[in-house]
Order: structure tokens, then C-alpha cells, then sequence
């Protein structure tokens, strides 16, 4: 039988409906549970987003979804097998409108970019020759320019709401995220027929 982690948060109630109609009995309210074990006997780890890789990677779970943006900022070994399709977002350079760097306002020679996404941001402004003081937060990345800790933020943007609300707005798109379905490299060995049955049933429920 599998382990599969199961990212809390945003990609929770998409993935619990995947998994659904893939025919994992995933229970309605799991409340504050940690892991179940559902009737057919898979168990589900219920994480952090952040902390799916490491427990795929570790073997603690055999298989599991998460959001590509979690996998652009981490080195475990994890293999990608399917883009779930669900839980697009973009990764994007964000300000507030009123410094108006979407219309080509020049940037500050000390350039302070606040992100939860580090390794992407530092990419980013390196390929573009920019130095810049990265602050790295853990949320709420959009209050920084507003209470003057950055210039800009590194920041993934969903429906858009939470820039409209303060009143910022789009720099530049770095690239677009979606769920992923992942699996430990050596469980895809010595479990390979119950995760490629699983595979071919999330496939089968992403096209349907
Ligand atoms: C994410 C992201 C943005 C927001 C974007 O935050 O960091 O703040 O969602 O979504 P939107 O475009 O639909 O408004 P999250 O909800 O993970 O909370 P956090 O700020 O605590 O990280």
C-alpha cells in the first residue's frame, strides 16, 4: 500500500478531489489530523507544502503533490512525474504602483527585494546583472513595500487580489506554477506497478 503527503493549505481541497476521483477514499474533514489511513488501506500524510519533498525524498512517504514553486526552491531528490494542472499561479517581481517600475521608473541603486522565494529571486536579478539585498520572509510579503522594508517583492500571485487590495502591481512574470505529483526515486522501483496504477488514475481524472 502507499504513503502519499497531501499539501495543506491552498492545494488542499483540489488535491483531496484528485485524489477522490483517482478512488482514494481521502475523508471530508480531517480536522487537525496529521495522517490517516483511508479504507483501501492508503495512508495519507497531511504537510506543509514546503515539507512534502523531504518526506517523499526520505521514503517517510512514498509519492505525493506539490506546487512546482515549492520544488524550484529545494534540492531533494524527488522525481516529477505529472503536472496535475491545478493550483496555477505565477511567480512574479511585484511593487507598489505608486513607484511606477511596471512603467520603466528606474530602480533604486540599493535595491531591497523581500521573498518567500529566495533561490528564485536570487536567479532572477543575478541573470539580469541587478545586485540586490534579498530579505527573506515567511509571509505576508506584500505588506513589506507598504511599510517601506523593500522595494519589491518576489511573490506568487494567484487570482491577483492580494496586490489589487494593496494597491500594487505586476513588475514581471517569472514563471507559472502548477501541482505536481512526485515520488521517490527508489519506491518508483520497488513499488513501480501500485504508483504507475495510481499515475495513470490522477491522468486519467486530470484529462476527464
Ligand atoms: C500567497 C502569496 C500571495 C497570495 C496570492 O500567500 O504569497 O500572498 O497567496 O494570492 P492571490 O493573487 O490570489 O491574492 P498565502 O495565501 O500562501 O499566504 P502568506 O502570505 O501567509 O504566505
Amino acid at each position: 500500500m502507499l504513503t502519499i503527503a497531501v499539501p495543506k493549505g491552498a492545494l488542499y481541497d483540489d488535491s483531496a478531489a484528485l485524489l477522490r476521483s483517482a478512488g482514494i477514499d481521502v475523508p471530508d474533514d480531517v480536522g487537525r489530523k496529521l495522517a490517516v489511513v483511508t479504507s483501501d488501506g492508503t495512508q495519507l500524510l497531511f504537510l506543509r507544502p514546503s515539507d512534502v519533498p523531504a518526506y517523499v525524498e526520505f521514503g517517510a512517504a512514498d509519492c505525493g503533490i506539490v506546487g512546482k514553486d515549492v520544488l524550484w526552491e529545494t534540492d531533494r531528490m524527488v522525481s516529477e512525474l505529472s503536472d496535475l494542472g491545478f493550483g496555477y499561479c505565477r511567480l512574479c517581481v511585484a511593487a507598489r504602483r505608486i513607484d511606477r517600475y511596471h512603467e520603466g521608473a528606474p530602480f533604486p541603486t540599493f535595491l531591497r527585494v523581500a521573498t518567500k522565494f529566495e533561490r528564485s529571486a536570487e536567479a532572477y536579478f543575478a541573470e539580469r546583472d541587478l545586485p540586490v539585498e534579498l530579505i527573506p520572509l515567511h509571509g505576508s510579503v506584500e505588506l513589506s513595500p507598504i511599510v517601506g522594508l523593500a522595494d519589491l517583492i518576489v511573490d506568487l500571485v494567484a487570482t491577483g487580489n492580494t496586490l489589487r487590495e494593496h494597491d500594487m502591481v505586476i513588475v514581471d512574470e517569472i514563471a507559472a506554477s502548477t501541482a505536481r505529483f512526485v515520488v521517490n526515486p527508489v519506491r518508483f522501483r520497488t513499488k513501480h506497478d501500485e504508483i504507475i496504477a495510481l499515475l495513470e488514475r490522477l491522468d486519467a481524472a486530470v484529462r476527464a
